[in-house]
């Protein structure tokens, strides 16, 4: 897991300085296909349940799930580039958003609080707490700062599926009662909204988007419970985490 993990962040390292305007998202989808393949994995999303790109590139008011396509990034855009490999039998998840060229100071203020909800929530991972600790500290932030957050979608157990059945809601959730316990794998990855958190989805079955059109962000990490805490799967060697080397202020 930590290998899978370490070659998710680095295939992010890979595709950022793509993310540029008139870059293509079918392109970024081809930079992250042969970054994966280069490493020996496959890409978890080419296939899944008839997903049909490698990675999924959500732009603006896409939540995500977005697939890849011919319209050309434009100057003021945010996308969301998630990136899953399968390396020696087990997956490893992580996304980052990113600027496009200069945005909008409230598009930054959403991207920046998105990633520290995501910190909050992964600081909640203890042994021996339920999992709803995660949502309540995503949540808390979010309402802090007047942001919406997602609960369609929610974080998943990972390991040799993609997808398993531990569900870790980004909201306060009285029912996700399951326990955390040294040793679980799983993912983090809260998508907060400027304004209703309300969703749609488009008639491919696969993109998601606010109903309301609003712009909405993400980040994720594949995340170990260990004994005092939590451990970083999807980071550098030396742990550099992407979205802290790429997007936003470490002290984010
Ligand atoms: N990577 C996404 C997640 O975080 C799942 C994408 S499924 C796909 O769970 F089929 F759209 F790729
Ligand atoms: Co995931
Ligand atoms: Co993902």
């Amino acid at each position: 897991m930590r290998r899978a993990g370490r070659a998710a962040a680095e295939i992010l390292f890979e595709v950022a300085p793509h993310v540029t305007p008139g870059v293509t998202t079918d392109r970024l989808d081809e930079v992250v296909h042969e970054a994966t393949i280069a490493r020996g994995g496959y890409p978890s999303p080419l296939n899944y349940r008839s997903y049909p790109k490698s990675v999924c590139t959500s732009v603006n008011e896409v939540i995500c799930h977005g697939i890849p396509d011919s319209r050309p990034l434009v100057d003021g855009d945010i996308v969301n580039v998630d990136v899953t490999i399968y390396l020696d039998g087990v997956h490893g998840d992580s996304s980052v958003t990113f600027p496009v060229g200069e945005i909008d100071p409230n598009d930054r203020r959403l991207i920046e609080q998105t990633y520290v909800a995501m910190n909050e929530g992964i600081s909640a991972v203890v042994p021996d707490r339920p999992v709803n600790s995660i949502g309540r500290a995503i949540e808390r932030h979010a309402r802090r700062h007047g942001l919406g957050v997602v609960r369609e979608f929610i974080g998943h157990g990972i390991g040799t599926e993609f997808h398993s059945g531990l569900q870790i809601p980004h909201y306060h959730d009285p029912r996700a009662r399951t326990i955390m316990e040294t040793g679980m794998t799983f993912t983090v990855e809260p998508m907060l909204t400027l304004g209703d958190p309300a969703c749609a989805l488009w008639d491919d079955d696969w993109t998601a988007v606010t109903l309301d059109g609003c712009r909405t962000a993400q980040f994720e990490h594949t995340i170990l419970v260990v004994d005092d805490g939590v451990e970083l799967l999807t980071v550098l060697d030396d742990g550099t985490v992407p979205a802290e080397a790429l997007v936003v202020e470490a002290s984010a």
